[in-house]
């Protein structure tokens, strides 16, 4: 594989895991990292040894050698650096949701395609190999055509006091949109979804949305943000897909593994992003090693979908708004 060289913007929780991840990954230099917090962006830039540092990422995307960009910033404001790594000649991955504004979606796609550049969204569960697992037997027909879907994704009331800043639509649901997108290879034709504002913040605590496919599907949503922190567990998620031929079912409730210490239990994730022997694994990885050899070899990375992305945000939209108003809504 050609030598690839990225850079990160967004050095926050989530960015620095990027970093690490890329660095697991042979052939791919970290050349560049941005934050506009000073402090941030030289812990990390000591940890890892990255001499590029920029607090303003128009200036490092200004540079002529990098090939990849992974946009993590905040979930409003994915569209500026994405916009000017595509005209300078980069590829770039943008973290879910890869925008709170549908026009801002639709931005990205197209400025991809007028600059011949790849533009991914980070959909990591479809490098989840559980949740890859269901869309082969769907594939394969062994599940069948999906006709009923069932997706639960709960976190951390903790987590909420960050995450809050963000609808849950496009915070949490938004994984399983795609999920659902890609299971049923078809577009959402309605939309009912019930909020449940339990502390007062403007993003709801619960939300239950229902969807109807054209295929024919129906979906249906559960993200909260409940979980007390004391039950130590960090996710709560589960899957059902029910197809003409047969049914796909998993239940994380974490990953299997409990650590009891003083303070307690904690079912820390392993699948998603974990460190082993001073090398990255996961999901992350997983996904960053696919963008990373497609562009190392000139093809073209069909796995992940920016057209379903869109859509996603497109869904999305349609449960705040249904869940603001209690209306149905028709795409
Ligand atoms: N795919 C996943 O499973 C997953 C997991 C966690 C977070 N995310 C997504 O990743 C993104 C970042 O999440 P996080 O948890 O790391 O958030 P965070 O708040 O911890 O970090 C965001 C960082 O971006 C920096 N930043 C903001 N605007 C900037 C700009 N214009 N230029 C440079 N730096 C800027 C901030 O200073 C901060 O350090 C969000 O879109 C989030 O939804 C995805």
């Amino acid at each position: 594989m050609t030598k690839v060289k990225v850079a990160v913007i967004g050095l926050g929780s989530w960015g620095e895991c990027h970093v690490e991840a890329y660095r697991s990954i042979p052939g791919v230099d970290v050349v560049a990292i941005c934050d506009t917090r000073p402090q941030q962006l030289m812990q990390v830039g000591e940890r890892f040894g990255i001499e590029g540092r920029y607090t303003d990422s128009m200036e490092l995307l200004q540079r002529r050698d990098i090939d990849l960009v992974s946009v993590v910033t905040f979930e409003e404001n994915h569209l500026a650096s994405t916009l000017e790594a595509l005209r300078s000649g980069m590829h770039v991955l943008v973290e879910k949701p890869v925008s709170t504004k549908l026009q801002e979606a639709k931005a990205m796609l197209e400025a991809a395609d007028r600059h011949q550049r790849h533009v991914v969204p980070g959909h990591l569960l479809r490098f989840d190999p559980r949740y890859a697992e269901i869309y082969q037997g769907i594939q394969s027909g062994k599940i069948g055509k999906p006709k009923s879907m069932y997706f639960k994704r709960a976190r951390t009331k903790g987590m909420f006091e960050i995450y809050n800043r963000t609808h849950t639509a496009y915070l949490s649901t938004v994984h399983d949109l795609d999920l659902a997108i890609w299971y049923a290879s078809s577009r959402v034709k309605s939309v009912k979804a019930v909020g449940n504002w339990v502390t007062g913040a403007d993003s709801p605590d619960i939300l239950w949305a229902l969807l109807q496919f054209e295929s024919g599907a129906a979906a249906c949503f559960n993200s909260n943000w409940m979980t007390p922190d004391q039950a130590g567990i960090v996710m709560n998620d589960s899957v059902e897909v029910i197809g003409t031929e047969g049914t796909a079912q998993f239940d994380n409730r974490g990953s299997g593994l409990e650590l009891w210490d003083r303070n307690g239990r904690l079912t820390p994730d392993i699948n998603i992003h974990r460190v082993m022997n001073g090398s990255a694994a996961g999901a992350l990885r997983d996904q960053l090693h696919y963008l990373c050899e497609c562009i190392g070899r000139g093809a073209d990375p069909v796995y992940t979908s920016f057209q379903d992305a869109v859509h996603g945000i497109e869904v999305a939209n349609a449960i705040v708004q249904s869940a603001a108003t209690g209306k149905e809504i028709m795409l």
